[in-house]
């Protein structure tokens, strides 16, 4: 991630060198990343509170690490480090089976103590119900967390969102996991896991979503992710769950599918004037307004949206639609309800019901704005992020279009949505432009044949 604003950066109160968890990963050499598993060996032993049981487990563990790397160095590769020592496939490996790559832990051989932090950090479970705490980790996400290409745009989620997307049914506060510095209580990292289920191809396993990994900006490139990473699989494996699913923009070994981003301009002057899009060459600002022009107000009977007394019926609608898909949420009614009740600024949910009270159609889109990083009068880009939807009788282009001017009534600038499930058939015909980031969509501890974008409905924000 390019990293041209390190102005917008405050001090992580810390220098560098207090911080050195063990060497970059892009060391190329058989010395660098021996150097590399090592300093992380003595990190490790160093704040051992149980020094027997926890060297053996960190020698361990080091020498795994070690194996793969050195593995790695002789098949030219010297790349992912860490990755190569996590039940993930190899990138260039062909997967047929459908099915966990490691077998499920005993709970007994699960660490029971965090992994070590270099003395000047601490673990720490961010309370989300906790102003100040929630607070602390906004900021540390709006100044930090992931960025466009260009570093023009840093998504900006809104306290309220993250308490939806952190808070699902059965969520767990030992999984809202921060670092923070000892000194002075300022939260430098942070990774969490929200439990679900998911069906993949033909089977529906019991996983969490990992989501929110971000290290301060003052902190990359020291290692310090992968010990999130393994922290939060520990701390989700004393659970008895053994499997993840995450997305990133990133390419790690092995994508389960790439999906691209779709833009719709609902405010194209703001667009525009930002720097997110372009006028193109034959159109001046006045054709473009004209073109992403929509109605005034939703246009299909008996579209509004989603109530309470609608939820039952919904679900099933979804559940239903869902089957065609060979990667998706299994949601009960519960989880169902927190995910498409309306909330203002976080998520809204529409549907169609005639006049015999059928629900036949829903659509919904999630709301998370960026900060514009350089723009003397806009500072927010309120974006809106396609949901999920269904239509069995409004035409899908029509239930879109709804959906788009529910957007831009509610003053969100761009409507974006993936190009999953059914949504090909409305990007075009409904003016969205391609963007130019992939989506890659991981699962951890799980091999399964790489699948097309269209047969993916999982949505994670
Ligand atoms: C992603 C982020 C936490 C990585 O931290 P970092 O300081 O750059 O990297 P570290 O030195 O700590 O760790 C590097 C390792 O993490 C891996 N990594 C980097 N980004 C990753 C991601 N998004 N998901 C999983 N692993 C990632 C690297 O591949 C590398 O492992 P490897 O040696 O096997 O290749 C940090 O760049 C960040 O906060 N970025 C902004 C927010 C963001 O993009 N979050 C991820 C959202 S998907």
């Amino acid at each position: 991630m390019p990293n041209k604003d390190d102005a917008n950066a405050k001090d992580a109160g810390e220098r560098d060198e207090d911080v050195v968890l063990s060497r970059d990963a892009s060391a190329q050499t058989t010395e660098d990343i021996l150097a590399a598993a090592v300093t992380g060996l003595k990190v490790n032993s160093s704040a051992d509170s149980n020094p027997n049981l926890r060297s053996k487990q960190v020698l361990e563990h080091m020498l795994k690490e070690l194996q793969a790397t050195s593995g790695k160095l002789r098949s030219s590769s010297s790349k992912f480090a860490f990755w190569s020592t996590q039940p993930v496939p190899d990138l260039d490996e062909k997967v047929e089976a459908n099915e966990c790559i490691e077998p499920n832990k005993d709970i007994n051989d699960i660490q029971a103590e965090p992994y070590a932090l270099p003395s000047a950090f601490a673990w720490n479970i961010v309370d989300v119900d906790d102003a100040e705490e929630l607070k602390d980790l906004y900021t540390l996400l709006q100044e930090n967390y992931v960025e466009d290409g260009d570093a023009m745009f840093r998504f900006h989620y809104q306290p309220e969102f993250l308490k939806w997307a952190l808070q699902s049914p059965g969520w767990k506060r030992d999984w809202h996991v921060g670092v923070r510095v000892v000194k002075s209580g300022k939260l430098v990292g942070f990774i969490s896991a929200n439990p679900g289920k998911l069906r993949v191809y033909d089977q529906t396993i019991p996983i969490v979503d990992v989501n929110f990994l971000c290290v301060h900006k003052k902190l990359r490139h020291k290692r310090l992710a992968p010990v999130l990473i393994r922290e939060i699989t520990r701390r989700v494996n004393l659970a008895g769950i053994f499997q993840a699913v995450y997305t990133a923009g990133v390419l790690l070994p092995k994508p389960v599918a790439t999906c691209r981003y779709w833009h719709r301009s609902l405010n194209p002057k703001k667009l525009i004037d930002v720097g997110f899009s372009h006028l193109t060459r034959h159109m001046k600002m006045q054709t473009t307004v004209k073109l992403y022009k929509l109605p005034e107000q939703p246009q299909t009977k008996g579209y509004r949206r989603i109530l309470p007394q609608d939820m039952a019926k919904a679900h099933k609608l979804l559940e239903e639609f869902l089957k065609k898909f060979s990667l998706c949420p299994v949601f009960n009614e519960e989880e169902f309800i927190h995910w498409f009740t309306p909330l203002d600024g976080v998520v809204d949910c529409y549907v169609v019901v005639d006049e015999e009270d059928n629900l036949t159609d829903m659509v919904s889109y999630y709301c998370l704005p960026s900060s514009i990083m350089h723009h003397s009068v806009h500072k927010t880009l309120n974006a809106a992020y396609s949901f999920y939807n269904v239509s069995t009788k409004t035409p899908v282009l029509q239930l879109v279009t709804d959906a788009l001017i529910s957007a831009r009534n509610a003053k969100m600038d761009v409507y974006n949505a993936l190009e999953l499930m059914d949504n090909k058939e409305f990007l075009t015909p409904l003016k969205f432009g391609i963007g130019d980031g992939n989506l890659h969509y991981y699962m951890f501890n799980w091999r399964c044949p790489t699948m097309k974008s269209e047969d993916v409905a999982l949505i994670l924000m």
